[in-house]
């Protein structure tokens, strides 16, 4: 019976760990993969031992007073010394804690502004952060060109973040890299990051943006340098041309149905006024709207109708074309390149 309940707590417990993303290393403070999750967690681990002797120093001196001074059988009944308004006790008890916040609060503010350096324009890459209700675009200015909800990066450089909002208050994370800043509509922010190590890295916003708000989820691919070289170079000479007769009426459609919200630079679709993630090169990513898989199944159940997927996201449902139509659509949008 009492092994019953041990193997369902474990079970609860593993389960919660699993829907809080605790077992995911990738998307856990806990678990920096760069210098400046790095940093941050010093600082935690600063905060955690000064607090943790706080609470055991505190501990003791309650048990001892509580054990030392309590109320004997057979004692006279009087009362005790009154220590109110003592000036040593008064001093002690302000002195202690301004000290404890000046050993946390030089290193916490002597990081913010070391974090906060502009790196230098040689030794750093630069990308430009939109956030949209309820996707990120991600603009490269060296490179010319943009992509969506997934943004790639060479391992072991800065990366500055020049970050601001289509509409709404947005803030991005990256909890392994560390973070997070805030994206606000006619504001620029900029946030600094570097990953160590190859790998994808969870983002998430932060910042209550609307119904699709907790959909709005990204990746950062963190590559090797040469292969991050071999994506920028696939980039930007894109392949945007059908390959094949069903692909060919997927691009009718497309400019028929899709392009006043959807660009397609790589095949010279262009919008003013965008609204949806630019599409050239959709076949290189893991995820569609940040939140399934990419596949061909998964992008017709999109066009077919997105609110199910990322309900409050603002495209609507294409569900008046014909399955053939559809095909074609998913056909040639899965294949660009
Ligand atoms: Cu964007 Cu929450």
């Amino acid at each position: 019976m009492k092994r019953k309940g041990l193997i369902r707590a474990a079970v609860l417990l593993s389960g919660v760990s699993a829907v809080t993303g605790c077992g995911n290393r990738n998307i856990s403070v806990l678990k920096p993969a760069g210098p400046v999750g790095d940093s941050q967690m010093d600082l935690i681990r600063l905060s955690l031992v000064i607090m943790t002797l706080v609470v055991i120093v505190v501990s003791v001196l309650y048990i001892y007073a509580v054990v030392r001074f309590r109320e004997r059988p057979g004692q006279k009944k009087e009362i005790p010394e009154q220590v109110e308004g003592s000036k040593k006790l008064e001093l002690l008890w302000t002195i202690i804690p301004i000290l404890l916040l000046v050993i946390l609060g030089i290193p916490t503010v002597s990081t913010t502004f070391q974090l906060n350096k502009k790196p230098e324009p040689a030794e750093s890459m630069r990308v430009n952060v939109t956030g949209y209700q309820y996707w990120w675009a991600f603009e490269y200015p060296d490179y010319g060109f943009e992509t969506a909800n997934e943004v790639h990066i060479p391992a072991g450089k800065k990366v500055e973040f020049i970050m601001t909002s289509h509409d709404v208050i947005h803030a991005f994370w990256v909890p392994s890299l560390g973070g997070k800043q805030d994206l606000s509509p006619g504001r620029i922010n900029r946030l600094v990051l570097q990953a160590d190590k190859p790998g994808i890295y969870e983002g998430r916003c932060t910042e209550l943006c609307g119904a699709g708000h907790a959909l709005m989820n990204f990746r950062v691919i963190v590559q090797q340098p040469e292969d991050f070289e071999a994506w920028v170079n696939r980039l930007k000479k894109p392949d945007s041309q059908p390959d094949n007769d069903t692909a060919a009426e997927g691009k009718k459609l497309f400019a028929q149905n899709c392009m006043g919200c959807h660009a397609i630079q790589g095949a010279g679709y262009k919008v003013l006024g965008q609204t949806g993630p630019e599409l050239t090169g959709l076949s290189y990513r893991t995820r569609l709207a940040g939140v399934v898989n990419n596949t061909k199944e998964d992008l017709s159940r999109w066009i077919t109708n997105p609110q199910r997927i990322k309900p409050g996201n603002h495209m609507p449902a294409f569900d008046h074309l014909t399955e053939k139509q559809r095909k074609a659509l998913t056909e040639y949008l899965s294949g660009l390149k």
